[in-house]
């Protein structure tokens, strides 16, 4: 099977495409064919050992798994003889999560792992741009959003994987949305639910006015000092991409002593849960995955360069068997 692969870490140049063998499923098994998959800011990130923590647990040295990638659409090309509910021929979406190598023509992964059933109103190309942006939108917004309407919600980064979903689960559970991204993607953040957009062109955030109960930081380009100013007392900011300064803000914000708004960091779990759930709401219509673009596997570097210059939109799909 042809798949991109990286031995070192480094640039985008690192990656190439060349021919590994398919997987073989074990008994509680999936075998996919990959029709579609993405290029995410945690592939670029994984491939530079970009923050160099990465290294902990990608290996020290050299990458231990040499292809990246984690979603994926595609058909079940093989089950394992343990399997139960997932036949050959089912169009199906999902994510290999940390363990990666989605950027290949087959992967295989248990069968109870992030992996369900793709709506017949997706293509494989929105299939793949699922899991990354929707189940991490979820993840942060849902304790904040899905039971409590009319909320004030501020999405940095509303053009991207994440922020693009962002903006549909604030205007699905009713909240009134600002987005700020560009200018060349106003149209779309307001085509997806955001009734205010900032341009970070002109200026970084909106003016201090109406207090948002919700700041959600999708790119990191923000920081909860500067968003204090922006948030209702009971607030919180939502911070996606958070590094230590965050994760201690978390902690002194929870303190029983302090007050105002809070800090959230969290590291996103995607599972078979959140992907069915997702799939329920694009299924009805009520949310749409972002296909900003869609190359060919040879063209991976190209796509590592789209996603590493901080202004891909939405989702930056690879098919993998078109040329
Ligand atoms: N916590 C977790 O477990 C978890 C899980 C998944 C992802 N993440 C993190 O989430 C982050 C978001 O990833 P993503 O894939 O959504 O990013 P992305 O798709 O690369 O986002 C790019 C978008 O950000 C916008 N942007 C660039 N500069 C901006 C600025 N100064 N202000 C506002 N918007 C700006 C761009 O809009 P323009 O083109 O208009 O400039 C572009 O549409 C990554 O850092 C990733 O590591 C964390």
């Amino acid at each position: 099977m042809r798949a991109a692969v990286f031995y070192h870490y480094g640039d985008e140049n690192c990656v190439t495409v060349t021919t590994l063998k398919k997987p073989k499923p074990s008994a509680n098994d999936v075998l996919v064919k990959v029709m579609a998959t993405t290029v995410t800011s945690g592939d670029w990130r994984m491939r530079r050992a970009d923050p160099w923590a990465v290294r902990l647990f990608a290996g020290l040295f050299k990458p231990r798994q040499p292809v990246l990638g984690t979603e994926f659409s595609g058909v079940v090309e093989a089950v394992g003889a343990d399997v139960t509910g997932l036949h050959v021929g089912d169009r199906i979406f999902g994510s290999k999560g940390m363990k990666m190598g989605a950027h290949a023509q087959y992967v295989s992964l248990t069968a109870d792992g992030c992996l369900v059933e793709l709506p017949d109103n997706l293509t494989y190309e929105q299939g793949a741009g699922v899991i990354f942006g929707g189940a991490t939108a979820l993840t942060f917004l849902r304790p904040y959003l899905e039971s409590r309407p009319a909320q004030r919600l501020l999405v940095i980064g509303g053009s991207g994987a994440v922020g693009t979903y962002a903006v549909q689960l604030g205007r699905m559970w009713g909240a009134h949305v600002t987005a700020v991204c560009s200018a060349r993607n106003h149209d779309l953040v307001r085509s997806l639910g955001a009734e205010q957009v900032v341009d970070y062109e002109k200026q970084p955030l909106p003016d201090p006015g109406n207090p948002f109960d919700i700041v959600i930081d999708t790119v990191g380009k923000s920081s909860f000092s500067k968003c204090r100013e922006l948030l209702a007392d009971s607030g919180v900011y939502l911070s996606v991409s958070g590094g230590l300064r965050e994760w201690g803000q978390m902690l002194l914000s929870h303190c029983p002593l302090s007050s105002g708004p809070r800090v959230v960091c969290r590291i996103v779990d995607e599972n078979a849960n959140d992907a069915k759930w997702l799939a329920d709401y694009l299924e009805r219509g009520d949310l749409t995955p972002v296909v900003g673009q869609t190359l060919a596997l040879e063209e991976i570097q190209k796509a590592h360069v789209i996603a590493e210059s901080g202004h891909k939109v939405g989702n930056l799909v690879v098919n993998l068997w078109e040329t």
